[in-house]
Order: structure tokens, then sequence, then C-alpha cells
């Protein structure tokens, strides 16, 4: 007998497993969705950090995945970003959750795209494409960058306008922020671009770079490894393109035990 996902994502949990409750769940597109988990209260996370989020399935094997936290370290509620595959074992289940279900929630954060991993500078480059915004939303929402940095651009590459709803709404949420109140929110420049529908910026942010358009559009100057920083977040091959752009500009890659200039994590995708 097929199980109904109330009952994988209420009675097919191991009594330890660690689950919260699920607070909310919208659909932004037929195969993006955002979900909001109760946070407990001993959980804590830097900005831009990922944890595992699973369920058991039907044969009560236990699925966990990498998810960026797309919500402030501040917020109460843990916001995640996800792509639904059709037949993937995770997110088929994920994408039909309702409020009231339980999901199991890791107690470790952990991921490379934090501050603590890049050298001091005066500009930041968030990099997505995709559901890559994820941790770029928790980012964007951190008084940090506002402190530590002049300007701060943020480029989203999407194939259709409907996949930049998400991202254009955190942006929003921003100007409501509390901890934002006193800082100069507006030296974050927002940098989407379209690549499969016409937009007022078409084409990959790699090749819009390449040919110099990235700079002449966003109206900034090229990069400069002295005073540019930069958090990437997408695909693998998007990862090694802006890697290589990016090194190419002579800009190290950094790690926490090592801050460098540039930081890069894979997009959650399956
Ligand atoms: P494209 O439409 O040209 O493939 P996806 O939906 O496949 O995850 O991709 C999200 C966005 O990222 C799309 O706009 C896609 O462009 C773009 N993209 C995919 N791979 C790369 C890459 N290597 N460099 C830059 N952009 C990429």
């Amino acid at each position: 007998m097929k199980t109904s996902l109330k009952s994988v994502a209420k009675s097919n949990l191991d009594p330890s497993d660690e689950t919260v409750e699920v607070i909310s769940i919208t659909h932004w597109t037929d195969s993006l969705f955002s979900f909001q988990l109760k946070r407990p209260k001993s959980f804590r996370f830097k900005s831009g950090e990922f944890v595992l989020i699973g369920l058991r399935d039907t044969t009560e094997t236990l699925i966990l995945r990498a998810y960026s936290i797309a919500s402030p370290s501040w917020d109460d509620a843990l916001l995640f970003y996800s792509i639904s595959v059709k037949d993937g074992p995770l997110t088929s289940i994920l994408s039909k959750i309702n409020p009231g279900d339980r999901v199991i929630l890791k107690r470790k954060p952990t991921g490379t795209l934090v501050l603590d991993a890049l050298r001091r500078g005066k500009r930041l480059f968030l990099f997505a494409t995709g559901t890559g915004i994820a941790p770029f939303a928790s980012i964007i929402r951190d008084p940090m960058i506002y402190e530590n940095f002049d300007h701060i651009i943020l480029t989203h590459t999407c194939r259709m306008k409907r996949d930049l709803a998400f991202g254009e709404l955190i942006l929003e949420l921003r100007k409501k922020d509390l901890l934002l109140r006193d800082l100069n929110i507006k030296k974050l420049k927002y940098f989407p671009t379209l690549t499969r529908e016409k937009f007022v910026n078409t084409g990959r942010i790699t090749a819009l770079i390449s040919s110099g358009h990235f700079f002449r559009d966003a109206g900034i100057g090229d990069f400069s490894y002295d005073t540019d920083k930069a958090m990437v977040c997408g695909s693998m091959e998007f990862n090694k393109e802006m890697a290589s752009i990016l090194k190419g500009k002579g800009m190290k890659e950094g790690s926490i035990s090592s801050p460098g200039d540039f930081v890069l994590e894979r997009a959650f995708v399956g």
C-alpha cells in the first residue's frame, strides 16, 4: 500500500529523529517552492550556512539533503528555498508538505558562504543562479554585510521572470527588517538577468561579465582583487566558471581557516 505524505511526514519518523514543525509552504512556480520551519530555540547558525533536512520515505529509509538556510540568523523561523524534481527522492515528497507536518532537521549547520571566510574588502559580490539565491537571501538581511562593505552587488541568473519572484520578495522584506533600520541598505545593487525570456538584462552572468556588459549595465567598475570579495552559489558548472573568472582577476579562494577573496558553494539540486 502506498503511504500518503501525511503519514510519511508524521508516522514514518523514528523516535530518535530530530524533527521540527512546518509553519508554511509557498509554491512560486510548478517547480520552485519555499517552506518555513519552526526554529528550535537552541538552533544557531551563521548567515549563509546550510543544514541537513529530510524525511523517511515509504520504506522508512532516511533521505537527507543539504539546504541553505534562506532566513537571517536572527529570525524565529527557518526559511528554505527548493526546486522540486519530479522523481527526486526528497523534493518530490517535500514539495507536498503542509503546515503542521514534521520534517527532520539536523542540528549542525555548516558551509563556506560565510563572511568569516573572506578577507576585508570594499565591494561584496553575490553571484547566484536558480535556487543558489537561498544563502544570499539570508546574507542580505544580515547587518554585518552593510557594516563591513561599501557596496554589495547581488546578481541572480534565472531562466524566466517568474523564477526571480522569491529573491524579489526577500529584497522587499529586507526593507522592513528592524535590525537593518539604521543601516544604508541602498548600498545593495540588485542585478537580475534572464536567459530564456526578454528582460532588462539578458544572458548568463558569466557571459555578461566576460563581455563587459555586466559592469557597464550595472554602472560599476571591473573587478579588482584589492577591493572585491565574492560569494558564488549555483550549479557545479557555474561555480567552476565563476572561480575561473575570479582567479583570472587575481582573486584567491578562501575558507574559514584561510580567508580569501571568494568562496563557492553548490546550490542544492535534487
Ligand atoms: P541557461 O538557461 O542558459 O541554461 P537551471 O534552471 O538550469 O538551474 O539554471 C538556472 C539559470 O542558470 C539559467 O538561467 C541558466 O541559464 C543559468 N546557468 C546554468 N549554467 C550556467 C553557467 N555555467 N554559467 C552561467 N549561468 C548558468
